[in-house]
């Protein structure tokens, strides 16, 4: 590794309403090294690399890439430097192959090829690299950690020597994550540099040289990463220990609360879920584990009542007996006690520019003690709200503030709040941590395993494997729309249900 930077900034500050999202902090890139930026939500991390690629202006500081001092005011200045941050969903055009998409690019980029020479060269770039992917398939046929591999093959044609990732590893399986990490080893060896970012501590060990802590906006210590041990790591990040650990009890079994039958759905033409059978029974997790893509979210909104079925049938327990619920409203399967932890929590979860008092109250209007004949009782509504945030440790400014200005933890807390104080049967949780920092998490999954300790059966669907297994009761593999296996958690074994995920059939 060489002692050469690649970055260096300088006093970088950032504010945005009511917090200062980098506070004066230093922070440098070796060329050659695998640098892990490591913070829990909200620490600041997103926010720094935001502005060194362009996205966001900083209020004061300063930026050197090898040795110079530069202006980066938009994605593509910092591409011009060599720097590329891996978007989180991949920006491609799905109806394109992987080589027409990487092309178009290159003639934004002034490179212009004949399509032969390019395909033989990015082939080349790609083997090199160990990106493994067919650049003659159409992008929708790509699973999202095939496109991710995309979007760094994109990278590396336009020379990009600084690459940064931001939490990606939750949507990988074991063995894809493996891949990305041997592909980050051979870029460093070959001088490039990479940002890491992370919440996840077990990940500076498994790729870092170097480590970062950020917490608050401020930086709080820098390591080579042989040197510091996870419980330093740990104390840095939250100022204290904390143990993630969640009590796992087995499900007495008991009625069938939601049932799926040859469950067919379709997306853009394309079947998505093709022929799903499940039951999912009261006081039990059901746990389906995939890697993105492979239709649980078309599976997800089938249940919900957001997506129509092509084909089979949903049954929900009313009463003791299954009842037919497939072409029900959504607002109606909500009534009857389902509850939706949405993944897209910005775009499905919450109203942003609304307060917290009226987010908690989305789906509670017909409630006898909030509405009095049709009038909102506001006094009412801001003390009820007032207690749900101090009872769920939600972190506000208040209940009259706007959501918008919560910290992802903090919106995903509301929004499980608002959920379980519904009372519901079923609730169906997707990816429902995802993206949130230890604390947050170990809460979510606290009160999962409370509420199916009172009966709730639970659908949790998630492309974490780690918080499958924590979980669930009983664990569903799902790949390509279909169901690869169903095991009880006892006999399941993760590297089984590691192969099935990622296995075509
Ligand atoms: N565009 C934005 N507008 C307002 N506040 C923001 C914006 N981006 C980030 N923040 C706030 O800045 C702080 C740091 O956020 P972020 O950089 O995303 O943290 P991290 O990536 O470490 O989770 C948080 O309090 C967040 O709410
Ligand atoms: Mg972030």
């Amino acid at each position: 590794m060489s002692e050469e930077l690649a970055v260096r900034m300088i006093g970088i500050t950032k504010r945005f309403p009511g917090v200062i999202a980098n506070d004066n902090v230093d922070f440098e890139l070796r060329t050659g090294e695998i640098h892990v930026l490591l913070g829990e939500n909200g620490a600041g991390k997103t926010t720094l690399m935001n502005i060194l690629i362009g996205l966001y202006t900083k209020d004061s500081g300063e930026i050197y890439v090898w040795g110079r001092k530069v202006e980066i005011l938009s994605p593509q200045d910092a591409l011009r430097l060599g720097i590329y941050m891996v978007p989180q969903t991949p920006k491609l055009v799905r109806s394109m192959t992987v080589l027409e998409n990487i092309v178009i690019g290159l003639k934004k980029a002034g490179i212009i090829l004949p399509t032969r020479r390019a395909k033989k060269w990015i082939e080349d770039i790609a083997k090199s690299y160990y990106v493994l992917v067919d650049i003659d398939a159409p992008v929708y046929r790509l699973s999202a950690s095939e496109q991710k591999r995309v979007e760094i093959l994109k990278a590396l044609v336009r020379h990009a020597k600084i690459l940064i990732f931001d939490e990606i590893t939750a949507t990988l399986s074991p063995s894809e994550k493996a891949d990305m990490f041997k592909f980050m080893r051979k870029f460093a060896r070959s001088g490039g540099s990479i940002v890491f970012v992370t919440h996840k501590i077990g990940e500076v060990f498994e790729i870092g040289d170097r480590v970062t802590i950020m917490r608050k906006g401020k930086v709080v210590g820098t390591f080579d990463v042989s040197e510091v041990t996870a419980d330093r790591l740990t104390e840095l990040m939250f100022g204290r220990r904390i143990v993630v650990d969640v009590p796992h009890e087995r499900a007495i079994p008991r009625d069938v609360a939601l049932k799926v039958e040859d469950l067919w759905v379709e997306d853009d033409g394309f079947q998505s879920v093709r022929g799903i059978s499940f039951s999912l029974r009261f006081g039990e997790i059901l746990g389906v584990a995939g890697i993105a893509g492979n239709g649980q979210r078309e599976l997800i909104e089938a249940i919900v009542g957001i997506r129509k079925p092509s084909r089979g049938r949903i049954y929900v327990n009313t009463n003791g007996k299954l009842m037919d619920i497939t072409d029900k409203p959504t607002g109606w399967r909500i009534k009857n006690g389902l509850s939706y932890i949405p993944e897209d929590r910005i775009r499905y979860g919450i109203v942003p520019g609304m307060s917290v008092a009226e987010n908690l109250l989305l789906g509670f209007q017909g409630c006898g003690e909030i509405v009095n004949s049709f009038v909102i009782r506001w006094d009412y509504v801001r003390s009820w709200a007032d207690n749900i945030i101090r009872r769920y440790g939600i972190v506000a400014p208040s209940v009259d503030a706007p959501v918008r200005h919560l910290s992802g933890g903090n919106i995903q807390k509301l929004i499980v709040a608002r959920e379980l104080e519904r009372k519901p049967r079923i609730i169906v949780a997707f990816n429902p941590t995802l993206g949130l920092d230890v604390r947050s998490m170990k809460y979510v999954w606290e009160i999962l395993v409370r509420m199916k300790q009172k009966g709730v059966a639970i659908l949790l669907v998630s492309e974490d494997l780690d918080e499958i297994f924590r979980l669930s009761d009983r664990i569903l593999v799902m790949s390509e729309g279909e169901v690869r296996g169903i095991f009880d958690r006892e006999e399941a074994d993760i590297n089984i249900v590691g192969r099935l995920m990622s296995r075509a059939k």
